[in-house]
């Protein structure tokens, strides 16, 4: 028998079906919630010299899968991500068995033309007629891009001189943005301090006119502001910060202007939804993460720009000629305009998905989430012991438990969590909104229904009233 007999047997496809199937039950526990100390005590962490059978290795494989969260769970609802992608999957499988890199078109024909097709779609969805793009790390790499395109854009030499005056480049995002954005302007050489919050209203959502007097501010200094970047779908309230003005105020200022749509960019799928980006299509640049909306497995991130050349004129440098050769096929290797050089392949799981499901299915999936959500809404505003914390535009529901008994709320609403997640009943976030602690529940798994936001918030009302019966110290007074 060869290995490639003995790895590729009935086993391995047990394991994972067997996996997917619990995943699937409401009695599995989505998380064992165990800290390091324990992992580290049953697993058999041990690497040897001689190695191990294969026997050995699908019993670890089996410890990893136990020890797991199972972010594919209905109850989990931790992250701007969930659930589980079948054609996901087999497009990762096929990605490591063709194991390849995106820079040249001879190592990667294929992917690379998937890549270039998808740059075309996702870009025709965001508005832009012919775009350039590719697939990179993640949303925080996409801000990084966009940062860096906008400052070689306003420093023409920045590329290879650097930049001197790096305090004098102002950044603007809303007060509600990812937190890449100053790490962006920390490897840009600006300082993250350039980048200034712009603030935003009760939804979560940029006032473009704070916006202006800042921009006029700034420039009143003597400053140089060079990026503007708006958020669709942000990551505590998801809002949708309002593009078409921002877009005309960046257009008068000619700053360039970059949507981070990592969250929210699934609503491009959706007619009933696309309008919360109306003004895309005027923006500069976009960063869209197909693992959060889509459900695709992680990284699935598309950074795309409206026109074309900014990339190749960002991000080339000399002494590729080992790698990109002046050939025929040369012309088409995507790694010249790459901030990387090895990059995997993360174009073929979302053709996968999306010639599989097709674009119907995906605007379905995305009123669901949305439906979903107003429903769980409806729950916290109809209970007298849940309270809304922000206004709701999108996926996210941030509410917490109240009670005139609770002395610390951001204390108890933290237990009620943790105790959730201590039992396995589901994995859900806290976040901080001014100094309240709120539950951040999304809801972003295409297989869940009513019955599991009901059940999520039978456990949540169930685990606080419990905690408040058992008079729990941290939270009665
Ligand atoms: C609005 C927003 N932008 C960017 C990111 C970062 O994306 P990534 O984790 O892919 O780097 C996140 C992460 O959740 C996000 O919510």
């Amino acid at each position: 028998m060869t290995d490639r007999d003995k790895f590729l047997d009935d086993r391995i496809r047990d394991i994972i079906n067997t996996y997917i199937r619990e995943t699937e039950s409401d009695l599995t526990p989505v998380t064992r919630h165990a800290p390091p100390s324990r992992l580290i005590e049953e697993m058999d962490l041990s690497l040897s010299r001689e190695g191990c059978s294969l026997e050995a290795l699908y019993t670890f494989i089996e410890e990893y899968l136990k020890n797991s969260v199972r972010t594919g769970h209905r109850q989990y609802y931790n992250q701007l991500w969930s659930g589980f992608s079948l054609p996901g999957l087999l497009g990762e499988m096929i990605t490591a068995l063709t194991n390849t890199s995106m820079y040249t078109y001879e190592v990667a024909p294929v992917a690379t033309i998937l890549e270039t097709e998808l740059v075309k779609k996702m870009g025709g969805l965001v508005g832009y007629p012919d775009p350039e793009g590719q697939f990179v790390t993640g949303g925080s790499n996409g801000n990084l891009l966009a940062m860096m395109i906008a400052r070689n854009r306003e420093r023409a030499d920045a590329r290879r001189k650097g930049i001197r005056d790096g305090q004098r480049l102002v950044a603007f995002v809303s007060d509600q943005a990812h937190y890449s954005f100053e790490k962006a302007a920390n490897v840009i050489g600006i300082g993250s301090d350039q980048v200034k919050k712009v603030p935003s209203d009760i939804k979560g959502a940029m006032f473009p006119e704070e916006l202006e007097k800042m921009l006029e501010d700034t420039m009143e200094q003597g400053l140089v502001p060079f990026f503007i970047g708006a958020t669709a779908g942000t990551t505590v309230k998801g809002a949708f910060d309002p593009c078409e003005s921002i877009a005309a105020i960046a257009a008068g200022y000619k700053i360039w202007f970059h949507i981070d749509a990592s969250h929210g960019g699934g609503v491009f799928l959706s007619p009933k939804w696309r309008h919360l980006t109306a003004g895309s299509e005027k923006s500069d640049s976009i960063i869209w993460n197909a693992h959060k909306m889509m459900g695709l497995p992680i990284t699935c991130s598309m950074f795309l720009v409206r026109e074309k050349g900014h990339m190749l004129q960002t991000f080339t440098v000399s002494g590729t000629d080992y790698i990109f050769h002046d050939h025929e096929l040369g012309v088409h290797d995507l790694g010249p305009q790459s901030l990387q050089c090895g990059r995997r392949v993360d174009a073929l799981k979302l053709w996968l998905s999306l010639k599989y499901y097709g674009d119907d299915a995906y605007a379905a999936r995305i009123e669901k989430f949305f439906s979903l959500s107003a429903y769980a809404e409806n729950i916290v505003t109809g209970h007298s012991n849940l309270e809304l914390m922000a206004e709701r535009t999108s996926v996210n529901i941030c509410f917490r438990y109240t009670s005139p008994h609770i002395r610390d709320l951001n204390a108890f609403n933290k237990k009620v969590r943790e105790e959730m997640a201590s039992r396995g009943l589901n994995l859900v976030n806290y976040a901080f909104i001014g100094c309240d602690l709120v539950i951040r529940l999304v809801l972003l798994n295409h297989e869940a229904e009513k019955a599991d936001i009901d059940r999520f918030f039978d456990n949540f009302i169930r685990t606080a009233e419990g905690l408040l019966e058992k008079g729990d110290k941290r939270g009665l007074s």
